[in-house]
Protein backbone atom coordinates (compact mmCIF):
# COMPACT_ATOMS: atom_id res chain seq x y z
CA UNK A 1 0.00 0.00 0.00
CA UNK A 2 1.27 3.41 -0.28
CA UNK A 3 -0.06 7.11 -0.62
CA UNK A 4 -0.25 9.39 -3.73
CA UNK A 5 -1.23 12.22 -1.16
CA UNK A 6 2.13 14.26 -0.65
CA UNK A 7 0.64 16.85 1.63
CA UNK A 8 -0.11 16.79 5.03
CA UNK A 9 -1.70 19.30 7.38
CA UNK A 10 -1.06 19.72 10.83
CA UNK A 11 -2.19 22.07 14.21
CA UNK A 12 0.42 23.47 15.94
CA UNK A 13 0.28 25.33 19.13
CA UNK A 14 1.00 28.96 17.73
CA UNK A 15 1.12 30.64 21.19
CA UNK A 16 1.12 29.71 25.00
CA UNK A 17 -2.34 31.53 26.47
CA UNK A 18 -2.07 32.79 29.80
CA UNK A 19 -5.36 30.80 31.48
CA UNK A 20 -7.30 29.24 28.91
CA UNK A 21 -6.80 28.95 24.93
CA UNK A 22 -8.49 31.10 22.32
CA UNK A 23 -8.70 30.67 18.60
CA UNK A 24 -5.35 31.95 17.83
CA UNK A 25 -3.40 29.68 20.36
CA UNK A 26 -3.77 27.56 17.39
CA UNK A 27 -2.41 27.59 14.09
CA UNK A 28 -2.90 25.19 11.02
CA UNK A 29 0.15 24.55 8.89
CA UNK A 30 0.76 22.26 5.70
CA UNK A 31 3.82 20.37 5.34
CA UNK A 32 5.19 17.45 3.40
CA UNK A 33 4.10 14.07 4.73
CA UNK A 34 6.96 12.53 5.63
CA UNK A 35 9.78 9.71 4.78
CA UNK A 36 9.37 6.43 6.25
CA UNK A 37 12.70 5.53 7.74
CA UNK A 38 13.59 1.80 8.81
CA UNK A 39 11.44 0.82 11.74
CA UNK A 40 8.82 3.91 11.29
CA UNK A 41 5.25 3.38 9.81
CA UNK A 42 3.31 6.10 8.00
CA UNK A 43 -0.49 6.27 9.39
CA UNK A 44 -3.21 7.90 7.85
CA UNK A 45 -5.29 9.15 10.50
CA UNK A 46 -8.77 8.67 10.71
CA UNK A 47 -9.90 10.07 13.86
CA UNK A 48 -8.51 12.28 16.58
CA UNK A 49 -9.79 12.46 20.30
CA UNK A 50 -10.87 16.00 21.89
CA UNK A 51 -10.28 15.60 25.36
CA UNK A 52 -10.17 18.25 28.47
CA UNK A 53 -6.50 16.74 29.67
CA UNK A 54 -5.27 18.94 26.52
CA UNK A 55 -5.86 22.13 28.02
CA UNK A 56 -3.23 21.26 30.65
CA UNK A 57 -0.47 20.31 28.12
CA UNK A 58 -1.69 23.32 26.55
CA UNK A 59 -0.93 25.31 29.53
CA UNK A 60 2.03 23.41 30.50
CA UNK A 61 0.27 23.24 33.79
CA UNK A 62 3.14 22.23 36.87
CA UNK A 63 3.48 18.44 37.78
CA UNK A 64 2.28 16.87 34.36
CA UNK A 65 2.45 13.79 33.63
CA UNK A 66 3.51 14.04 29.83
CA UNK A 67 5.56 16.78 28.03
CA UNK A 68 3.94 20.00 27.54
CA UNK A 69 2.80 20.95 23.98
CA UNK A 70 5.88 23.20 22.52
CA UNK A 71 4.85 26.40 20.72
CA UNK A 72 5.28 26.14 16.85
CA UNK A 73 5.13 22.24 17.11
CA UNK A 74 2.27 20.05 15.98
CA UNK A 75 -0.02 18.87 19.12
CA UNK A 76 0.05 15.82 19.63
CA UNK A 77 -3.50 13.43 21.34
CA UNK A 78 -4.93 9.77 20.82
CA UNK A 79 -5.73 9.37 16.92
CA UNK A 80 -6.71 6.30 15.26
CA UNK A 81 -6.02 5.50 11.60
CA UNK A 82 -4.69 3.06 8.84
CA UNK A 83 -1.14 2.05 8.31
CA UNK A 84 -0.21 3.08 4.67
CA UNK A 85 3.53 2.28 4.54
CA UNK A 86 5.27 0.00 6.81
CA UNK A 87 8.89 -0.13 7.19
CA UNK A 88 8.75 -2.89 9.96
CA UNK A 89 7.85 -6.10 9.77
CA UNK A 90 5.67 -6.38 13.24
CA UNK A 91 3.28 -3.60 11.98
CA UNK A 92 1.73 -4.41 8.40
CA UNK A 93 0.09 -2.35 5.78
CA UNK A 94 -3.47 -1.81 6.02
CA UNK A 95 -3.48 -2.67 9.84
CA UNK A 96 -5.74 -0.43 12.34
CA UNK A 97 -3.81 1.43 15.02
CA UNK A 98 -4.02 3.16 17.99
CA UNK A 99 -1.25 6.34 18.70
CA UNK A 100 -0.30 9.17 20.23
CA UNK A 101 0.21 11.27 17.18
CA UNK A 102 -3.42 13.12 16.84
CA UNK A 103 -3.57 16.42 15.70
CA UNK A 104 -2.50 15.65 11.84
CA UNK A 105 -3.58 14.13 8.90
CA UNK A 106 -0.37 11.87 8.07
CA UNK A 107 1.61 10.71 11.57
CA UNK A 108 5.05 9.28 11.44
CA UNK A 109 5.27 6.71 14.44
CA UNK A 110 8.28 4.33 15.54
CA UNK A 111 6.48 0.71 14.69
CA UNK A 112 6.87 0.22 18.43
CA UNK A 113 4.71 2.98 19.67
CA UNK A 114 1.72 1.85 17.92
CA UNK A 115 -1.08 -0.38 18.96
CA UNK A 116 -2.57 -2.82 16.58
CA UNK A 117 -6.63 -3.17 16.47
CA UNK A 118 -9.12 -4.87 15.80
CA UNK A 119 -10.55 -2.63 12.88
CA UNK A 120 -14.26 -4.67 13.38
CA UNK A 121 -14.09 -4.56 16.96
CA UNK A 122 -17.01 -1.78 17.40
CA UNK A 123 -19.33 -0.42 14.59
CA UNK A 124 -16.47 2.47 14.44
CA UNK A 125 -12.75 2.81 14.53
CA UNK A 126 -13.51 5.84 16.41
CA UNK A 127 -14.36 3.81 19.56
CA UNK A 128 -10.60 2.36 20.16
CA UNK A 129 -10.67 6.28 21.29
CA UNK A 130 -13.62 5.90 23.85
CA UNK A 131 -12.62 6.45 27.88
CA UNK A 132 -14.49 3.50 28.83
CA UNK A 133 -11.78 1.61 30.38
CA UNK A 134 -11.10 4.77 32.30
CA UNK A 135 -14.92 4.57 33.92
CA UNK A 136 -14.41 0.81 34.27
CA UNK A 137 -11.08 0.83 36.35
CA UNK A 138 -12.26 3.99 38.42
CA UNK A 139 -15.32 1.74 39.73
CA UNK A 140 -13.72 -1.42 39.91
CA UNK A 141 -10.06 -1.77 41.04
CA UNK A 142 -10.00 1.92 42.47
CA UNK A 143 -13.43 2.37 43.91
CA UNK A 144 -14.23 -1.43 44.52
CA UNK A 145 -18.06 -0.90 43.95
CA UNK A 146 -20.02 -3.66 45.21
CA UNK A 147 -23.81 -4.96 44.68
CA UNK A 148 -26.81 -2.50 45.71
CA UNK A 149 -24.41 0.93 46.26
CA UNK A 150 -25.17 4.24 45.64
CA UNK A 151 -22.73 6.10 43.00
CA UNK A 152 -22.56 9.31 41.67
CA UNK A 153 -20.77 10.33 38.79
CA UNK A 154 -20.25 14.11 37.94
CA UNK A 155 -19.78 15.47 34.24
CA UNK A 156 -21.88 12.53 33.78
CA UNK A 157 -23.01 13.30 30.12
CA UNK A 158 -18.79 13.60 29.05
CA UNK A 159 -16.82 11.03 27.45
CA UNK A 160 -16.08 9.32 31.07
CA UNK A 161 -18.87 9.84 33.07
CA UNK A 162 -21.58 8.65 30.49
CA UNK A 163 -19.65 5.45 30.76
CA UNK A 164 -19.06 5.57 34.20
CA UNK A 165 -22.91 5.52 35.24
CA UNK A 166 -23.68 2.98 32.65
CA UNK A 167 -21.69 0.54 33.71
CA UNK A 168 -22.07 1.49 37.60
CA UNK A 169 -25.63 0.34 36.76
CA UNK A 170 -24.32 -2.75 34.53
CA UNK A 171 -22.00 -3.83 37.51
CA UNK A 172 -25.03 -3.75 40.13
CA UNK A 173 -25.17 -0.28 41.55
CA UNK A 174 -28.02 -0.03 43.66
CA UNK A 175 -28.63 3.86 42.16
CA UNK A 176 -26.96 5.93 40.34
CA UNK A 177 -26.90 9.90 39.80
CA UNK A 178 -25.22 12.34 37.74
CA UNK A 179 -24.50 15.59 37.12
CA UNK A 180 -24.60 17.58 34.47
CA UNK A 181 -24.24 21.70 32.78
CA UNK A 182 -27.70 22.11 31.37
CA UNK A 183 -31.48 20.92 31.84
CA UNK A 184 -30.72 19.25 28.53
CA UNK A 185 -27.98 16.98 29.47
CA UNK A 186 -30.12 15.97 33.18
CA UNK A 187 -32.91 14.98 30.94
CA UNK A 188 -30.39 12.90 28.71
CA UNK A 189 -28.80 11.25 31.46
CA UNK A 190 -32.15 9.82 32.99
CA UNK A 191 -34.04 9.47 29.63
CA UNK A 192 -31.47 8.12 27.69
CA UNK A 193 -28.25 6.92 29.65
CA UNK A 194 -30.87 5.17 32.05
CA UNK A 195 -29.20 7.15 35.05
CA UNK A 196 -31.91 6.96 38.31
CA UNK A 197 -31.97 10.54 38.73
CA UNK A 198 -29.74 13.73 38.09
CA UNK A 199 -29.15 17.49 38.83
CA UNK A 200 -27.58 20.31 37.12
CA UNK A 201 -23.97 21.35 38.62
CA UNK A 202 -25.16 25.09 38.57
CA UNK A 203 -28.00 24.74 40.95
CA UNK A 204 -26.23 25.66 44.01
CA UNK A 205 -26.47 24.27 47.05
CA UNK A 206 -25.22 21.79 45.72
CA UNK A 207 -24.49 19.13 49.20
CA UNK A 208 -28.87 19.57 49.16
CA UNK A 209 -29.43 18.58 45.10
CA UNK A 210 -27.18 15.39 45.59
CA UNK A 211 -29.36 14.64 48.92
CA UNK A 212 -32.35 14.87 47.13
CA UNK A 213 -30.91 12.73 44.09
CA UNK A 214 -29.52 10.15 46.52
CA UNK A 215 -31.78 9.90 49.82
CA UNK A 216 -29.56 7.25 51.30
CA UNK A 217 -26.40 8.77 50.52
CA UNK A 218 -22.98 7.99 48.34
CA UNK A 219 -21.03 4.78 48.66
CA UNK A 220 -19.08 5.47 46.01
CA UNK A 221 -18.38 9.20 43.99
CA UNK A 222 -16.62 9.06 40.53
CA UNK A 223 -15.15 12.53 40.44
CA UNK A 224 -14.58 14.04 37.03
CA UNK A 225 -14.56 17.62 38.13
CA UNK A 226 -12.82 18.56 41.86
CA UNK A 227 -14.15 21.84 43.42
CA UNK A 228 -17.12 22.30 44.69
CA UNK A 229 -18.87 18.88 43.42
CA UNK A 230 -15.77 17.00 45.45
CA UNK A 231 -16.75 19.01 48.50
CA UNK A 232 -20.83 18.03 48.39
CA UNK A 233 -20.06 14.68 47.80
CA UNK A 234 -17.77 14.52 50.69
CA UNK A 235 -20.87 15.72 52.61
CA UNK A 236 -23.51 13.31 51.23
CA UNK A 237 -21.01 10.34 51.73
CA UNK A 238 -22.13 7.28 53.77
CA UNK A 239 -19.59 5.72 56.49
CA UNK A 240 -17.36 4.00 54.44
CA UNK A 241 -17.74 5.62 51.24
CA UNK A 242 -14.82 5.89 48.27
CA UNK A 243 -14.18 8.22 45.66
CA UNK A 244 -12.44 7.53 42.90
CA UNK A 245 -10.34 10.96 41.87
CA UNK A 246 -10.27 11.04 37.74
CA UNK A 247 -10.33 14.19 36.87
CA UNK A 248 -10.52 17.74 37.52
CA UNK A 249 -12.67 19.80 35.18
CA UNK A 250 -13.32 22.27 37.37
CA UNK A 251 -9.63 23.77 37.41
CA UNK A 252 -9.53 22.45 33.89
CA UNK A 253 -12.18 25.08 32.38
CA UNK A 254 -11.49 27.35 35.19
CA UNK A 255 -7.72 27.97 33.05
CA UNK A 256 -5.34 26.27 35.34
CA UNK A 257 -6.63 28.25 38.48
CA UNK A 258 -5.32 25.91 41.39
CA UNK A 259 -8.66 24.89 43.89
CA UNK A 260 -8.95 25.39 47.05
CA UNK A 261 -8.80 21.99 48.25
CA UNK A 262 -11.42 19.78 48.57
CA UNK A 263 -11.70 18.43 51.67
CA UNK A 264 -12.92 20.75 54.26
CA UNK A 265 -13.12 19.24 57.63
CA UNK A 266 -11.12 15.86 58.21
CA UNK A 267 -13.11 15.10 61.35
CA UNK A 268 -16.00 14.60 58.99
CA UNK A 269 -13.85 12.28 56.81
CA UNK A 270 -12.65 10.08 59.51
CA UNK A 271 -15.74 10.00 61.06
CA UNK A 272 -16.87 8.39 58.08
CA UNK A 273 -13.40 6.18 57.15
CA UNK A 274 -13.81 8.30 53.73
CA UNK A 275 -11.34 6.85 50.98
CA UNK A 276 -10.30 9.44 48.56
CA UNK A 277 -8.24 7.67 45.88
CA UNK A 278 -6.26 8.87 42.41
CA UNK A 279 -5.70 7.08 39.60
CA UNK A 280 -4.80 7.14 35.56
CA UNK A 281 -6.36 4.55 33.71
CA UNK A 282 -2.45 3.45 32.57
CA UNK A 283 -2.24 1.84 35.90
CA UNK A 284 -4.84 -0.47 35.21
CA UNK A 285 -4.13 -1.48 31.32
CA UNK A 286 -4.07 -4.92 32.37
CA UNK A 287 -7.88 -4.91 32.68
CA UNK A 288 -8.26 -3.97 28.93
CA UNK A 289 -8.96 -7.42 27.25
CA UNK A 290 -11.41 -8.21 29.70
CA UNK A 291 -13.50 -4.40 29.82
CA UNK A 292 -13.48 -4.91 25.65
CA UNK A 293 -15.17 -8.17 26.11
CA UNK A 294 -17.84 -6.95 28.09
CA UNK A 295 -17.95 -3.50 26.23
CA UNK A 296 -18.80 -5.42 22.99
CA UNK A 297 -21.00 -7.53 24.91
CA UNK A 298 -23.02 -4.90 26.06
CA UNK A 299 -22.47 -3.06 22.74
CA UNK A 300 -24.12 -6.17 21.30
CA UNK A 301 -27.19 -7.30 23.85
CA UNK A 302 -28.58 -3.28 23.67
CA UNK A 303 -27.49 -2.31 27.14
CA UNK A 304 -25.15 0.55 27.05
CA UNK A 305 -25.31 3.13 24.94
CA UNK A 306 -21.92 4.50 23.46
CA UNK A 307 -22.36 8.48 23.62
CA UNK A 308 -19.79 10.36 20.50
CA UNK A 309 -19.89 14.01 19.11
CA UNK A 310 -18.27 13.22 16.00
CA UNK A 311 -16.49 16.73 14.02
CA UNK A 312 -15.57 16.97 10.54
CA UNK A 313 -12.38 18.13 9.25
CA UNK A 314 -8.87 19.02 11.17
CA UNK A 315 -10.15 22.34 10.74
CA UNK A 316 -12.58 21.96 13.16
CA UNK A 317 -10.34 20.54 15.90
CA UNK A 318 -9.43 23.87 18.08
CA UNK A 319 -12.96 24.64 18.03
CA UNK A 320 -13.88 21.26 19.13
CA UNK A 321 -11.61 21.58 22.03
CA UNK A 322 -12.70 25.19 23.72
CA UNK A 323 -16.29 24.07 22.24
CA UNK A 324 -15.91 21.10 24.80
CA UNK A 325 -14.82 22.87 27.87
CA UNK A 326 -17.81 24.79 27.67
CA UNK A 327 -20.26 21.95 27.40
CA UNK A 328 -20.85 22.36 24.16
CA UNK A 329 -20.97 18.54 23.28
CA UNK A 330 -22.01 15.20 25.13
CA UNK A 331 -20.50 11.74 24.98
CA UNK A 332 -16.55 11.25 23.83
CA UNK A 333 -15.50 14.18 21.40
CA UNK A 334 -13.95 12.93 18.50
CA UNK A 335 -12.65 14.46 14.75
CA UNK A 336 -13.05 12.45 11.21
CA UNK A 337 -10.08 13.05 9.39
CA UNK A 338 -10.34 11.24 6.12
CA UNK A 339 -12.86 8.05 6.12
N1 LIG B 1 -7.39 9.63 35.51
C1 LIG B 1 -7.30 9.29 34.22
O1 LIG B 1 -6.58 8.36 33.81
C2 LIG B 1 -8.12 10.06 33.22
C3 LIG B 1 -8.36 9.55 31.93
C4 LIG B 1 -9.17 10.28 31.06
C5 LIG B 1 -9.70 11.51 31.46
N2 LIG B 1 -9.37 11.98 32.71
C6 LIG B 1 -9.92 13.25 33.19
O2 LIG B 1 -11.28 12.99 33.52
C7 LIG B 1 -12.05 14.17 33.31
C8 LIG B 1 -13.19 13.85 32.36
O3 LIG B 1 -12.65 13.62 31.07
P1 LIG B 1 -13.60 13.49 29.80
O4 LIG B 1 -12.74 13.36 28.60
O5 LIG B 1 -14.63 12.46 30.09
O6 LIG B 1 -14.26 14.90 29.78
P2 LIG B 1 -15.78 15.34 29.62
O7 LIG B 1 -16.51 14.98 30.86
O8 LIG B 1 -16.31 14.82 28.33
O9 LIG B 1 -15.55 16.91 29.58
C9 LIG B 1 -16.36 17.80 28.96
C10 LIG B 1 -17.43 18.26 29.91
O10 LIG B 1 -16.86 18.87 31.06
C11 LIG B 1 -17.90 19.54 31.73
N3 LIG B 1 -17.36 20.67 32.47
C12 LIG B 1 -16.58 21.65 32.01
N4 LIG B 1 -16.30 22.51 33.01
C13 LIG B 1 -16.90 22.07 34.11
C14 LIG B 1 -16.98 22.52 35.46
N5 LIG B 1 -16.37 23.63 35.88
N6 LIG B 1 -17.70 21.79 36.33
C15 LIG B 1 -18.32 20.68 35.93
N7 LIG B 1 -18.27 20.19 34.67
C16 LIG B 1 -17.58 20.88 33.78
C17 LIG B 1 -18.85 19.97 30.63
O11 LIG B 1 -20.08 19.32 30.91
P3 LIG B 1 -21.36 20.06 31.52
O12 LIG B 1 -22.04 20.71 30.37
O13 LIG B 1 -22.10 18.92 32.10
O14 LIG B 1 -20.85 21.03 32.54
C18 LIG B 1 -18.26 19.36 29.37
O15 LIG B 1 -19.25 18.87 28.48
C19 LIG B 1 -11.08 15.22 32.78
O16 LIG B 1 -10.62 15.98 33.88
C20 LIG B 1 -9.95 14.40 32.20
O17 LIG B 1 -8.74 15.12 32.14
C21 LIG B 1 -8.62 11.29 33.59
Amino acid sequence: MTTTTTKNREIRLAARPDGLPGLDSFQLAETAVPDVGPGQVLIRNLYMSVDPGMLMLIGAYPGLPMPAYEVGAPLYGDAVGEVVLSRDPSVREGATVVHRLGWREYALAEAGEVRQVDPDAYPSPSFHLGFGLVAYAGLTAVAGLRTGETVFVSSAAGATGGMAGQIARLLGAGRVVGSAGSPEKVARLTGVLGFDAAFDHHDAPLAERLREAAPGGVDVYFDNVGGEQLRAALEVMNVHGRVALCGALSRQSAGGSPDAGPVGDPLALIGKRITLRGFRVSDHFDLAPEFGRRLRAWLADGSIVYDETVLDGLDSAPAALLGLIRGAYTGKVVVRLAR
